[in-house]
């Protein structure tokens, strides 16, 4: 697990941000941090964005978004192309996100989850890889 991850947040996700910035540097996974970087109020659209281009582009392969439920960064990280971000809130969506869906973000919920369980979701997440072949079809058929 080498590879660089860049990860956002808004106001109601930045103290689980800031834990798992520090769990991947356990994991010796560099985290790339898009802010928001404190806990005044926010939009969390602009910094999915932000996350999402970056992947789009292929400045990062994958990141992670944290807000209060994880459902607005992911409803907004998914608006751009060629993103396929998934909210997951249990260790099996995290390895089926990756397996049958080859999610490039995953959202988190700070309010959802508690510290522990994401760690164990962004770890099965960043080590699970996507199985190809008929998956790839259906993958592709979210692009085209
Ligand atoms: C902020 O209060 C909250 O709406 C946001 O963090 C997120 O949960 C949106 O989906």
């Amino acid at each position: 697990m080498s590879e660089k991850i860049i990860i956002g947040c808004d106001h109601a996700g930045l103290d689980l941000k800031n834990t798992l910035i520090n769990y991947l540097q356990t994991l010796g996974i560099e985290a790339v941090d898009a802010g928001t970087y404190t806990k005044d109020s926010c939009d969390y659209p602009v910094i999915a964005k932000d996350v999402a281009s970056k992947i789009a582009s292929g400045e990062y392969k994958r990141g992670i978004l944290v807000c209060g439920t994880g459902i607005g960064m992911s409803i907004a990280a998914n608006k751009i192309k060629g993103i396929r971000a998934a909210v997951v809130s249990d260790t099996c969506s995290a390895k089926m996100s990756r397996l049958h869906n080859d999610s490039n973000i995953l959202c988190l919920g700070e309010r959802i989850v508690g510290v522990e369980l994401a760690k164990d979701i962004v770890q099965i997440w960043l080590s699970t890889e996507f199985l190809g072949e008929r998956h790839l079809r259906r993958v592709n058929l979210i692009e085209n």
